[in-house]
């Protein structure tokens, strides 16, 4: 066997330990030396290997695996190791082959094996799980079951793409397959990949069970093989409507699993790699592994300064979109939450907004009832100005206007502790001018959340002048133990995201009046890579709020001049999706037709001779100028971080790995 990685000294502590018991039943137990999760690395494969071969001398009556970790099973691949192979097709099938031998050599034991999983099990983690017989999961919230490696370009390529529709037929796993993202235990057992789910510390019993039951019969999958054809035609067609042929890798993987079911294991398996080959070298491919380590980076940002106890106990004022969208979130991750409003009115419509969102997130799998009447638990409301000095941190989530955040803010500072951060969620107004209308403005800071809030990942921390540095530590501690990826950003117009979104937006308006067709640049755009074109964003954000903002920058910012027709957006006073039109009509929230009474009364000229790929330039080019503007004013410190941020913040064509790393193309 061909050896991908160098041996590591016998001295290494070790990952895998085996223990036999007195009933012949072997326990491989994973734990990685020094960290807090178990990545598949090379010592990790030599040990599995050195283990396999002293098994296979040894008559066992069945092999479980069974990771140490509190909170991972196996995470999966050594992306590191990995992504520094890139460009070494030689080592990258070593890689591929060694994996591929390991699992085939575990699924040939002549005894039954069960993966015991409790905690994260992704991508190769799983892989090995699909190469055993069995897989029995923990109930508990920190089991997470996936494969990730669309997510990166890739594909699963140690067997993910033939066992996985082996087991659960081609439908189902090209549904988890492509959509790269975990699930939970109820829901794999749902789909047959889990055989048992039980308690975290009832797993080796429940193994034992199922290893009793002996190895497991493989099922012919008659319909898979049959209609594979048709299915892969349809899963194409959904793939490309939305991908928009962007990414290659959701392509191969239809391709690799349709071809590979009805092909034998062996063949199916060199499939999987001479995609993987070919995928692992594409640009996307590189864009979105870099974009996964500055995620990383972000998740382990850390701030110099002393942090006090954790954050568990927040305030939310306002609970309109956004401060809606934040205690759901915060209440989600566990955190006590008290929501203010000035009326029962606003309450009772802000509440029912997060009702919904729970709702939703069952519906998906992203929690269980029980988690979710757990979370809505943790919320509580008020009207009155009650005292807030258990409060660890207030959030002010009202309207964007300076004197009336000044006014309100003042009068919750009395309220607090001398502890209490004070948070501003504003998009816009400077940090440092609002801090210095309050008696603490050492504890005052910008948290900028992003709309849905659900679903955008990053939050910007914006440090005013006088914001100290326990408060600025406290903050990064308090978003990464939410989940959410922090970025520290200067104060300054629109801090990073707006400041480069907002020229965007207006250049559009501008566009729009000499081209006359939304839906027109609205494509474009969307094909170019953006998640949503920009009048439809403009109608989520509302233009109202996109008009106010836009036009402090104006005003703040010399070089950022407003198209002569961006004042007319607002004559009608449709103001987007919550008044019912906007760029486009909508009907209950629903998105019908382009409200052709706004669009007319913006055209100022049409040129028939602006082509497509003009506009598209246009667009890019004014995201890029601003982009290179924020990096020489240093508002983040690289442009590793402002590409990292306009991905996570706006869902900037992350195949294109940001606007610095397109222009550099
Ligand atoms: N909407 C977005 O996409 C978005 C994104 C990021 C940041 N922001 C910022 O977040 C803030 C809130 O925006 P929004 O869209 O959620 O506004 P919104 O109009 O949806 O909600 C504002 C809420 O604040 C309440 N409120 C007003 N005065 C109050 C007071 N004195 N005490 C308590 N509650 C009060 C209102 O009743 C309302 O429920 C703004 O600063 C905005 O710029 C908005």
């Amino acid at each position: 066997m061909c050896r991908w990685w160098s041996r590591r000294s016998s001295m290494d502590k070790s990952t895998l330990n085996l223990e036999i018991g007195k009933n012949k039943i072997g326990i491989i137990s994973i734990d990685q030396p020094d960290t807090g999760a178990n990545v598949m690395n090379e010592n990790f494969f030599h040990e599995l290997t050195d283990i396999l071969e002293d098994i296979s001398t040894q008559k066992l009556n069945g092999l479980i695996f069974i990771s140490k970790k509190p909170k991972v099973f196996l995470a999966g691949a050594d992306l590191q190791a990995m992504q520094s192979s890139i460009g070494d097709d030689d080592k990258l099938r070593q890689l591929i082959e060694y994996g591929q031998k390991t699992f085939n050599d575990i699924q040939a034991l002549p005894f039954p094996t069960v993966a015991a999983i409790h905690g994260v099990c992704l991508g190769g983690g799983l892989e090995l799980s699909l190469a055993c017989d069995y897989r029995v999961a923990s109930s508990e919230a920190a089991t997470k079951i996936g494969l990730p490696e669309v997510m990166l370009g890739i594909l699963p390529a140690w067997g993910g793409c033939t066992r996985l529709p082996r087991l659960i037929g081609l439908i189902k796993a090209l549904n988890f397959i492509l959509a790269g993202r975990p699930y939970n235990s109820k829901y794999c057992k749902k789909l047959g990949i889990v055989d048992a789910i039980t308690y975290k510390d009832q797993l080796i019993s429940k193994s034992i069970e199922l290893i009793n039951k002996g190895t497991r019969e493989k099922k012919k999958d008659l319909i898979s093989n049959l209609c594979s054809p048709i299915i892969s035609h349809f899963a194409k067609k959904a793939t490309l409507r939305k991908t928009k042929g962007n990414y290659p890798a959701p392509l191969k993987i239809i391709n690799v699993v349709s071809k590979g079911i009805k092909t034998g294991k062996e063949k199916s398996l060199l499939l999987e790699k001479d995609a993987f080959i070919e995928l692992v070298n594409t640009d996307v491919c590189k864009n979105l592994i870099r974009i996964f380590f500055l995620q990383e980076a972000a998740k382990k940002l850390k701030y110099d300064s002393i942090i006090k106890e954790k954050i568990s106990k927040a305030v939310i004022i306002g609970s309109g979109t956004m401060g809606g969208g934040i205690a759901q979130w915060l209440a989600s991750r566990n955190i006590n939450v008290l929501i203010k409003d000035i009326s029962i009115e606003q309450l009772s419509a802000g509440l029912k907004n997060i009702g919904n969102l729970f709702v939703k997130g069952v519906l998906k799998h992203k929690f269980d009832r029980p988690a979710a009447r757990k979370s809505i638990s943790n919320i509580s409301v008020t009207t009155d100005d009650i005292t807030l000095k258990d409060r660890d941190i207030l959030i002010e989530a009202i309207a964007e206007d300076f004197n009336i955040k000044t006014k309100v803010l003042q009068q919750l500072e009395k309220r607090c502790s001398k502890d209490t951060i004070i948070a501003t969620n504003t998009s816009a107004i400077s940090i440092s001018e609002l801090a210095s209308k309050m008696q603490r403005p050492e504890k005052f800071i910008g948290i900028h959340f992003f709309n849905p809030v659900h679903q955008m990942k990053l939050v910007e921390i914006v440090i005013g002048k006088q914001t100290s540095q326990e408060t600025i530590g406290r903050a990064v501690e308090f978003v990464k133990s939410i989940g959410k990826l922090p970025v520290v950003v200067k104060d300054s117009p629109g801090f990073l995201v707006n400041r480069i979104l907002l020229p965007y937006l207006v250049e559009s308006i501008r566009i729009l009046g000499i081209v006359g067709d939304v839906e027109r640049i609205d494509k474009l755009m969307v094909k170019f890579g953006m998640p949503m074109g920009p009048f439809r964003l403009l109608d989520e954000i509302g233009l109202d709020v996109a008009v106010h903002v836009a036009s402090d920058l104006a005003d703040r910012l010399d070089d950022f001049n407003m198209p002569g027709n961006f004042d007319t957006i607002m004559v009608n006073k449709e103001f987007g999706k919550k008044t019912g039109a906007g760029f486009y009509t909508y009907n209950k929230g629903k998105r019908m037709e382009v409200n052709d009474n706004l669009v007319s009364q913006l055209q100022l000229s049409i040129e028939k001779e602006y082509t497509d790929e003009k506009i598209v330039n246009e667009l890019t080019q004014v995201m890029v100028d601003e982009a290179n503007k924020c990096l020489y004013e240093g508002i983040v410190d690289s442009s590793d971080i402002l590409d990292f941020a306009m991905i996570m913040g706006t869902g900037w064509a992350p195949f294109r790995g940001g606007p610095i790393q397109f222009s550099k193309k």
